[in-house]
């Protein structure tokens, strides 16, 4: 059997973690072999590299030096995760890949678009996700949601991009959207806006459905 190659992506407080685990319990439980990973990171390199990109102290990192560690860490965990979890056919549920570039970096930032195209098609050699569900909530409540999750767990950072400010993570939603609707086929957009239960059911029916139509 072939992998599957399974992304969430969405902004800030849009649930994908939660979502991500109850999706990987759920096809545990139905016997398929799943690999859980996530970016930046997913290796021990990878996990170095988020550390540097992650730290409110990197706060003076240039823009184009920040797009090359998400591109450097992407490309370590692709080759030594993703590809070789595809090849043993797992499906492998990924926490934010190439889309998050375009999105934050693209988008947010207002890094030009066809740079980052360019150096993705290098990173990844065109490998697409062959899901790509997208996790769709306005910028001031996943910010709200997010802000509540740090200020009541103990995190591993307070997360440099939870301070960007609204108008940022507004940017970044809208370029999700709109990478949505350029490719229908590869993306399917989830109102996050739900409770984690409704929006649970949705996943499971989408990748319950692509998982029947690869088999
Ligand atoms: P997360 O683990 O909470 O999703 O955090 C990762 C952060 O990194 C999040 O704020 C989005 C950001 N990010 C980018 O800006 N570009 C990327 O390519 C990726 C993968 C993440």
């Amino acid at each position: 059997m072939k992998g599957v190659f399974v992304t969430f992506e969405g902004i800030e407080g849009s649930g994908k973690s939660t979502q991500i685990g109850l999706l990987a319990d759920y096809l545990t439980a139905s016997g398929r072999p799943v690999t859980l990973t996530r970016e930046p990171g997913g290796t021990p390199i990878g996990d170095q590299v988020r550390k540097i990109l992650l730290d409110p102290a990197s706060k003076g990192l240039d823009p184009v030096a920040e797009l090359l560690l998400y591109a450097a860490s992407r490309a370590q965990h692709l080759r030594e995760v993703i590809l070789p979890a595809l090849e043993k056919g797992r499906v492998v549920l990924c926490d934010r890949f190439s889309d998050a570039t375009l999105a934050y970096q693209g988008h947010g930032r207002g890094l030009d678009i066809d740079m980052i195209r360019a150096l993705d098609r290098i990173v990844t050699g065109g490998r697409r996700p062959d899901l790509t569900i997208l996790l769709d909530i306005g910028a001031a409540a996943g910010l709200a949601r997010a802000r509540g999750r740090n200020s009541s767990r103990e995190l591993e950072h307070e997360g440099r991009f939870e301070n960007e400010e609204t108008a940022f993570h507004h940017r970044v939603r809208e370029g999700y959207l709109a990478l949505a609707k350029e490719q229908p086929e590869r993306f399917r957009v989830v109102d996050a806006s739900r409770s984690p239960d409704e929006v649970g059911r949705e996943i499971r029916e989408i990748v319950d459905d692509m998982l029947r139509m690869s088999n």
